[in-house]
Parts: structure tokens; C-alpha cells; sequence
């Protein structure tokens, strides 16, 4: 609600408040309040560097940092009044310790601004969210190396184009996740270090002649060193869009995996059973058993990729320093935060809990002429055809086994002479897909025994 007095803060030159919708559209204390945290540490970083440098007494700072905890227990208790008069979380934080402590809160602003203030918070939260997204990896790639470890000889048909290409281990296609997921979480580290850089003492936009310590600030709030540069520091969001770029990928690796979780759980496929816990009925159908939350993981990459976009769409037109464009920085990163947080939960939950059912991943291993290529190498290996005329015998032979509807290995000794004389019994050996899988031993292949060291390598990284 506004009345028709001028801003408490920043109304000194104003006659008059602002309009109701002024008021509406301005505002942002109805989102930046998750901030809280951040901006009262940020503040109590601030004051005791400015008593530390003789800017305030050391009782007005004492006051100042004691009060700040006040006004967070009201926060976190519940009982703080926010005011969208006062626009945002800095304005509310400051008014009431006023009310607080009276007249030693008018000097924690000196020598900053809300402009390193916000961007300080921000860095702040962000920060946080790097961390919450690595632990919620390092869970997750733990669940995977457990099935991995498990299923490392288990045979599954391998695809491309989702027909079937060769015969592959399930715990070599868990590790292609760890793969995936590993990188986002180097990813994830990268833009931490980037980021961890303090704006705090950038001040307006060209620092401030007070004689202020941003090193000492700095390394209160747990920065590397302070940005070198004021202007930069105020204007660029560059952190926020690197944490929602890795945020984006990792949303995508989410996404197809979450999309392989639905097909696998179908009755035609039945390759995983998924848990009760992360499966819901249908009102109307009582067979159903649906995997609702691989599907809205699937779905959560949209607003994730949405805020991305559109952080960068709200950056890439504004002139160095701040504009009040920025404000609009925080939401869409809020909720493409919250969300990656709880589709990695949730992806873990279910890797943890589904079930393979190995027989099932066999037979489906099997069919489809899954091991054609294994029997073209053998022809090259055996026979000395070169592999272009393999690949050529070896079409012939599917084609007849398609013709008598049987799998490779069903067809007879002499069926395969009559397509090339050369072939012995030897090569039913290279067609079960077992022998396939086991001999696919080059650094990286599916192979049991390579797949073993891949997981071993893996605990060793997290352990
Ligand atoms: N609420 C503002 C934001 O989120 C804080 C900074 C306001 N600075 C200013 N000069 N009006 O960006």
C-alpha cells in the first residue's frame, strides 16, 4: 500500500510517493526476500570492515552487526513484516534495524551502495546453489556407480537411431551417465571458482572515496579477492548465467535419462522396474504403474533453458552500470535453482531404487541381430575377408534369418555356407551376447571387466 509520503530511504528529493502501480512494478521484495541470508551477511561483513578501517565507531558497528542478527532471527522466525514500500530485501533489512537500533543503522550505509549490495547477495546465493547442485550430483553419480557395479556384466541391447545396434553392459551404460554427470559437476566447479569474486565496495559504480577494505570484506564473506573493476562489478550477471548454462546441460543429461527411464519402464519394454516410491497410479486405470517423476524431470529442462534465456535476453541490451532491468535477474534463476535441485533429488531417489530385471535385458540383448557385427569382424578376423565384404556376407545372413524368422544363432552351419564357404562352427562362438560384450575390451568399451575399471576409477575420484 502507498500513502502519498516520499521514500523513507531514497525520497529526500521527492514531494510525493508513487503511484500504487509504480509501486507494484517496482517492487521486489515479494521475490528478493530469499536473499535474507546473504544480505545480512553480506551487511555485517560491511560494518565490521568499516569500524576495522575507522569509518564507524567500533560501538556503532558492535550495534549494527548485533542488531542484523535480530532482524534475522524475525526472518527466519517468521514474524517479519516485509514492506513493498520498501521496495526490496536491502530496504526492509535496513528500515528495521532502524527500528532495532535506532540511530547507528544510518551509517551501515557508508561507502557501499544497493547496487554492489544486491550484486553481492546475489553472487552469495548463487554461490549456495553451486553447491547444493554439486552435492546433489556426487548423490546421484554414487547411485549410478552402485548399479554399474551390480550390473557391470549384465547384457543389454545397445541402440542408435533407438533400433538395435550391438549388444552392451547395464553398467556400462550407467557409467555413460557418470560420464555425463561428472562434467556437470566439473562444470559446476568451474563457474565457482569464476564466480567467487566480491563486488561488495564497487559501491554506486566507481567505488567510493571512503578508505574501505574490500579485501577484508572479501574474505569475511569467504571470496577468493574482491572484482577488480567497480563497474563490472555492479552490472555484470555473468555468474548467474554460467550457473544456468551448467544448470542447462546437466537439466538436458537429466532429461534423456528420465526419457530412457519412461521407455524402459514400459510393459513392452520392461527393462527397469521402478520403485512405488517414485511411481504413481492412474485414477481411472488400476494396471498403471507410471513413472511420473522421470517424465516431469524430462520436462523440468524447459524452465530451466527458459531462465536462461531469458537472463541473457534481460542482460544483453544494457549499457554499463546498473539498470533496474536487472532486478528482474532473480526469479527465473530462483526457480530453475529450486527445480534442477529437485529433479537431481529425485533422479537419485529413483536410480537408487529401480531394479534391472536382468532376464528381461537379455532376451531383448539377444534379438534384433544384435551380434552381426561381431559376426562380420569374426569373417575378417577368420576368413581374411576385408571388412567391407564382411559387412556384405554378413547382411546376406541376416536377411535369410529374417527371411525363416530365427536370430543369428539359430541359423544352421550350412544355411551360413551357402552365403560364404568359408564359415566354420567357430563362429557361433562370437554369437551369443555374452562373447560380444566380453569382447569388447578396448579403453572405454563395454566389456565386464572394463566397465569394472571404469567404477573403480570412479570410487577412487569421489573417495
Ligand atoms: N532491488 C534491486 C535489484 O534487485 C536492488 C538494487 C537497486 N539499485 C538501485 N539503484 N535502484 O536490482
Amino acid at each position: 500500500m502507498s500513502d502519498n509520503s516520499s521514500n523513507q530511504m531514497w525520497g529526500g528529493r521527492f514531494a510525493a510517493g508513487p503511484d500504487a502501480i509504480m509501486e507494484a512494478i517496482n517492487a521486489s521484495i515479494g521475490f528478493d526476500k530469499r536473499l535474507a541470508a546473504q544480505d545480512i551477511a553480506g551487511s555485517r561483513a560491511h560494518a565490521a570492515m568499516l569500524a576495522a578501517t575507522g569509518i564507524i565507531s567500533d560501538s556503532d558497528a558492535e550495534a549494527i552487526r548485533e542488531g542484523l542478527l535480530t532482524v534475522l532471527s524475525e526472518i527466519e522466525g517468521g514474524t517479519f513484516e516485509f514492506s513493498t514500500a520498501l521496495e526490496d530485501i536491502h530496504m526492509n533489512v535496513e528500515a528495521r534495524l532502524k527500528e532495532v537500533i535506532g540511530e547507528p543503522a544510518g551509517r551501515l550505509h557508508t561507502g557501499r551502495s544497493r547496487n554492489d549490495q544486491v550484486a553481492t547477495d546475489f553472487r552469495l546465493w548463487v554461490r549456495d546453489q553451486v553447491d547444493a547442485a554439486e552435492s546433489g550430483l556426487l548423490a546421484l553419480i554414487r547411485a549410478l556407480l552402485v548399479q554399474a557395479e551390480a550390473g557391470a556384466d549384465w547384457v543389454m541391447p545397445g541402440f542408435t537411431h533407438l533400433q538395435t545396434a550391438q549388444p552392451v553392459t547395464w553398467g556400462h551404460h550407467m557409467m555413460a551417465y557418470v560420464e555425463m554427470f561428472g562434467r556437470d559437476l566439473s562444470r559446476m566447479r568451474d563457474a565457482r571458482a569464476r564466480m567467487n569474486e566480491s563486488p561488495l565496495g564497487a559501491a554506486a559504480l566507481a567505488g567510493t572515496g571512503f578508505p574501505i577494505d574490500r579485501h577484508m570484506t572479501a574474505q569475511a564473506l569467504g571470496f577468493d579477492r574482491p572484482m577488480a573493476n567497480s563497474l563490472d562489478a555492479v552490472s555484470d550477471r555473468d555468474f548467474a548465467l554460467e550457473f544456468l548454462g551448467a544448470a542447462s546441460i546437466c537439466a538436458m543429461h537429466l532429461s534423456r535419462f528420465a526419457e530412457e527411464l519412461v521407455i524402459w519402464s514400459s510393459a513392452q519394454f520392461r527393462f527397469v522396474t521402478l520403485s512405488d516410491r517414485f511411481s504413481t497410479g492412474s485414477s481411472i486405470m488400476p494396471q498403471k504403474k507410471n513413472p511420473d517423476a522421470a517424465e516431469l524431470i524430462r520436462a523440468k529442462i524447459g524452465r530451466i533453458f527458459g531462465a536462461n534465456v531469458a537472463l541473457m535476453m534481460v542482460m544483453k541490451g544494457l549499457p554499463l552500470a546498473y539498470s533496474k532491468d536487472m532486478q528482474e535477474d532473480k526469479e527465473q534463476v530462483f526457480d530453475a535453482a529450486d527445480n534442477l535441485m529437485l529433479a537431481l533429488a529425485a533422479m537419485e531417489g529413483m536410480v537408487r531404487d529401480m531394479s534391472g530385471n536382468r532376464a528381461q535385458l537379455e532376451a531383448a540383448a539377444a534379438s534384433g541381430f544384435s551380434t552381426a557385427t561381431d559376426l562380420a569382424d569374426w569373417l575378417v578376423r577368420e576368413t581374411g575377408l576385408p571388412f567391407r565384404d564382411a559387412h556384405h556376407v554378413t547382411g546376406a545372413l541376416v536377411a535369410l534369418a529374417e527371411k525363416k524368422g530365427c536370430d543369428l544363432p539359430d541359423l544352421s552351419l550350412s544355411d551360413m555356407q551357402a552365403v560364404n564357404a568359408k564359415i566354420t562352427e567357430g563362429i557361433f562362438d562370437v554369437l551369443t551376447v555374452h562373447k560380444s560384450v566380453a569382447s569388447r575390451t578396448s579403453y572405454g568399451g563395454t566389456a565386464p571387466e572394463q566397465v569394472r575399471k571404469q567404477v573403480a576409477r570412479w570410487k577412487e575420484i569421489l573417495a
